[in-house]
């Protein structure tokens, strides 16, 4: 080998040492996750972890949220620094490092729909220049449907037409709305949809085969919900019921009338006799006075 050979050698080995020197003093952040899922309430560890060669005297953590809800507003959830952690008001006793100085988790107690978003977990280790220093993870925070709200409108007379509405309340990834038909087969219906939570069947001419047992349902990956329409159409009058029905009208019909008509004669005959007493009295002629005097004038009052 020339000496030039190996002078050629020792410049490229003591370059690749520069380098490596160079690299490994540079703080690196890794997340092993970079979606995670989580049910409200449940608790969830938000992995970060970072490799640095120097002492950790001066380690900084920096996890930041930029919530789904409010993208533009991101927010420091909680810091690390110089020994002391300081938390968010919104987060506080519910956030926590799970493993310091080794790595960066954190973990999230009781968690809520606001605490979805993107996270960035920012790690610097002075004076180790950081490469990147930031990882970032998305969190999303599952909602079972809650309990829908059933509800009817329309005529359930034969001929009429119903229309079956069901809307729920909340759920995260948002709940399909069904509706179904129960008896006498269980069969689906075509449903219209208004907005994304509440979904619509309307059934037209109804007929006595449109009664029954309706159930809407909502649901997602973490369950379904019901609520439920019991559905009753009246024939009309060919059926013997109905004439029944519309014999009782009209016999309960006239009996108010006649109550009304009781009524009426009485008021009628009190009203006599406060006016018979009224005339007794020595106000009957004044009264009487003060009706002809005033009328006129409001007459004309009205006309000019
Ligand atoms: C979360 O709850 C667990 C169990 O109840 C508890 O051990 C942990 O300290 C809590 N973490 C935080 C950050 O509050
Ligand atoms: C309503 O339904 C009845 C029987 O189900 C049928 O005879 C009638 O023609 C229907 N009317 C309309 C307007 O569809
Ligand atoms: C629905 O209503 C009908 C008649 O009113 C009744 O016979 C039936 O038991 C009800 N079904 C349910 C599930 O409530």
């Amino acid at each position: 080998m020339s000496a030039m050979a190996v002078l050629g050698w020792r410049t490229l080995w003591s370059l690749f040492v520069c380098f490596t020197v160079l690299r490994t003093n540079a703080l690196s952040v890794t997340m092993s996750e970079s979606t995670m899922e989580v049910v409200r309430g449940d608790y969830i560890i938000l992995p970060c972890s970072f490799s640095t060669y120097s002492p950790l005297s001066r380690l900084n953590i920096i996890w930041t949220l930029a919530p789904f809800s409010s993208p533009e507003s991101p927010f420091q959830v909680i810091v690390y620094d110089h020994g002391q952690i300081i938390e968010d008001p919104s987060l506080i006793g519910r956030v926590g490092f799970t493993d310091l100085p080794l790595r960066a988790d954190i973990m999230i107690n009781d968690t809520r729909v606001s605490d979805a978003g993107v996270y960035r977990c920012m790690v610097n280790n002075p004076p180790e220049a950081a490469d990147p220093g930031i990882g970032e993870l998305l969190l999303t925070v599952l909602v079972a449907p809650s309990l829908p709200a059933c509800r009817w409108d329309g005529e359930v007379d034969a001929g009429g037409s119903v229309t079956l509405s069901c809307s729920v309340a909340e759920g995260i990834p948002t709940p399909e709305i069904r509706w179904d038909k129960l008896n006498p087969e269980e069969i689906s219906l075509p449903i219209n949809m208004e907005g994304e939570l509440s979904g619509s069947v309307q059934i037209i001419n109804v007929s006595a085969q449109t009664s029954g047992l309706y159930r809407c349902s909502a649901s997602n990956l973490l369950g379904t919900e019901n609520c439920y329409i019991n559905l009753s159409i009246y024939s009309g009058s060919e059926s013997s019921s109905g004439i029944l029905q519309g014999v009782l009208l009209t016999l309960s019909m006239s009996l108010m009338l006649s109550a009304l008509l009781v009524l009426v004669t009485w008021l009628h005959r009190t009203g006599r006799d406060g006016r018979w007493r009224v005339s007794k009295g020595e106000e009957e002629e004044e009264e009487g006075y003060n009706e002809i005097r005033y009328t006129p004038s409001l007459i004309k009052r009205s006309f000019v």
